[in-house]
């Protein structure tokens, strides 16, 4: 599974790339809105910490067919591994046709039903992505929705992989996994969540407090 970061925090990309083998990092206009950088900005910062194989996901803002393929041939002239996210939308799909004829790399995002995934699939999109907490929040079934896109993927032999994007807890991101889907994307929090299960501190503290009281020193060998 690639693992991505959903941030364009350059201190959480950091402080996950030590410790995660991240294959790369995602953004949207919100986040990048909220960071208050442009990509001009945040993406030589992000290379220079991920290195020069991380993969990046970027996206079109444009709501024409033409301007989303202008934007997505100027992202994909980066010189960086570059995703070029085009929401899933009537127009978009007509874009990612034209974009893959070009031989640019797509990600299908704003993706809420498997049907609308399905059709990005069809129409050559690299990766999907899936809301699932968005989906949550709406009263529907978010992993439902990734299991089902999975399947249709899997019986039409379709190359797309998920991408499953919009996580609130890690609930959410476990059962997606279990799916067998080609990539997923977490927000800061819940990747800190991951390892921050409330029994492992105590038990490391214990381990700690055994040995010192009964040694009084570090690890020795004597
Ligand atoms: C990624 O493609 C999406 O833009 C992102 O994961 C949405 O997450 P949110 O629902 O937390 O905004």
């Amino acid at each position: 599974i690639e693992l991505y970061l959903d941030t364009a925090d350059i201190v959480q990309v950091s402080r996950f790339n030590k410790c995660l083998p991240l294959r790369g990092v995602t953004t949207n206009p919100s986040i990048l809105a909220k960071s208050g950088e442009g990509l001009s900005q945040i993406l030589p910062a992000l290379a220079e910490t991920l290195g020069s194989d991380a993969r990046f996901h970027a996206q079109v803002v444009s709501t024409t067919i033409n301007e989303m393929v202008e934007e997505a041939k100027q992202l994909n002239q980066l010189p960086y591994d570059m995703v070029v996210k085009v929401p899933a939308t009537e127009t978009g799909l007509a874009a990612i046709k034209i974009m893959k004829k070009e031989g640019i790399t797509v990600l299908a995002t704003a993706i809420y039903s498997a049907q609308q995934g399905f059709l990005a699939a069809l129409c050559g999109a690299d990766y999907l992505a899936p809301y699932v907490n968005r989906i949550d929040g709406m009263g529907s079934d978010g992993v439902g929705v990734v299991a089902d896109l999975q399947l249709l993927l899997d019986q039409h032999a379709l190359s797309s992989k998920i991408l499953a994007a919009s996580f609130k807890n890690t609930q959410q991101a476990m059962e997606v996994m279990k799916l067998g889907i080609g990539a997923i994307t977490l927000p800061v929090d819940v990747a800190a969540q991951m390892f921050a299960h409330p029994a492992v501190q105590p038990a490391v503290e214990q381990f700690s407090q055994d040995w010192h009281s009964a040694f009084g020193a570090k690890l020795s060998f004597e």
